[in-house]
């Protein structure tokens, strides 16, 4: 069994004109919550679905389990897909099921099992995120950190190995951004999984995770346990970690001098 278990490897992506990845290349090892970082738009997302197939390259490798992704049938990737659960930032609850049946959902159809069987493991899964007791509720009834619950359990419930989450912290009270951070933590552990946090949330990030990517610009631009990573000294971490509007990465987009822009006399330009 490979010690990581995804494996990406010079990654190059793009929306038509639009490049995303440049050459990315980042390693997830097993049993680890793994943080990646990124400003809004950076590509994080867009990362997640190439890990999971939705996507496919223009050059580069990822490898699910020892898999290389895009080099597998489709009952291949199917069956590799099994192992991946996602929970997304808009949930994705099917708002006229009942939560019980959403989780029952992805189970049902990948499974036949027992009524008794069903029943007894969407128990469990509502157990696990704390809401056994929400079972008849509808999704449009739920609290934000109750939806974001339900969606958790409704991604373990076909027992993945690999737990993809993508922007889970968005949007959350404080109270349920800690019982998010602290059940991404505790289902790692008590399920024997791997995780990946995607995330633009610097704070919460490092507290949930044990190793930590930042990406920008389509490539990593550091990578560290938490505690490194918040150490760092590097000008342009520091710059993300702290969320400083300037630094390296400029505020200004590039473009000619304002002076000129506002057509200033030149005995003028010294003092714009
Ligand atoms: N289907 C798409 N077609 C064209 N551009 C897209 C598409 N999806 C996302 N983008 C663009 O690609 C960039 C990266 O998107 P995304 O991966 O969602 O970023 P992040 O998740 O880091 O915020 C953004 O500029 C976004 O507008
Ligand atoms: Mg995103």
């Amino acid at each position: 069994m490979a010690e990581n278990i995804v494996e990406i490897q010079d990654l190059h992506f793009a929306y038509g004109d639009l490049q995303i990845l440049r050459g990315l290349s980042l390693s997830i090892p097993r049993g680890q919550v793994v943080g990646i970082l990124g400003g809004s738009g950076c590509g994080k997302s867009t990362l997640l679905k190439l890990i999971g197939g939705q996507l496919r390259p223009s050059s580069g490798s990822v490898k699910v389990d020892g898999k290389d992704v895009h080099a597998l049938s489709a009952d291949e990737l199917y069956a590799l897909r099994l192992d991946m659960g996602m929970m997304f930032q808009s949930s994705g609850l099917f708002s006229d099921l009942s939560v019980y049946d959403n989780v029952a959902f992805p189970i049902a159809e990948n499974f036949h099992l027992p009524e008794e069987l069903l029943r007894r493991l969407v128990m469990m899964k509502l157990h696990a995120v704390g809401l056994r007791g929400a079972r008849d509720m509808m999704p449009g009834d739920l609290s934000g950190g109750m939806t974001r619950r339900v969606a958790l359990a409704r991604a373990i419930a076909t027992d993945p190995k690999l737990m993809m989450y993508d922007e889970p912290f968005a949007g959350l009270d404080p109270i349920s951004l800690n019982q998010i951070v602290g059940l991404i933590r505790e289902l790692n552990s008590a399920l024997g999984l791997t995780s990946i946090v995607v995330t633009y949330d610097v704070q919460e990030a490092l507290k949930v995770s044990d190793y930590v990517y930042v990406i920008c610009d389509g490539v990593v631009l550091g990578r560290g346990t938490s505690e490194e990573v918040a150490r760092s000294e590097d000008p342009y971490l520091k710059q993300f970690l702290n969320a400083l509007p300037d630094g390296p990465v400029r505020f200004h987009f590039p473009g000619p001098e304002l002076a000129e822009d506002l057509n200033l006399a030149p005995v003028l330009r010294d003092k714009a």
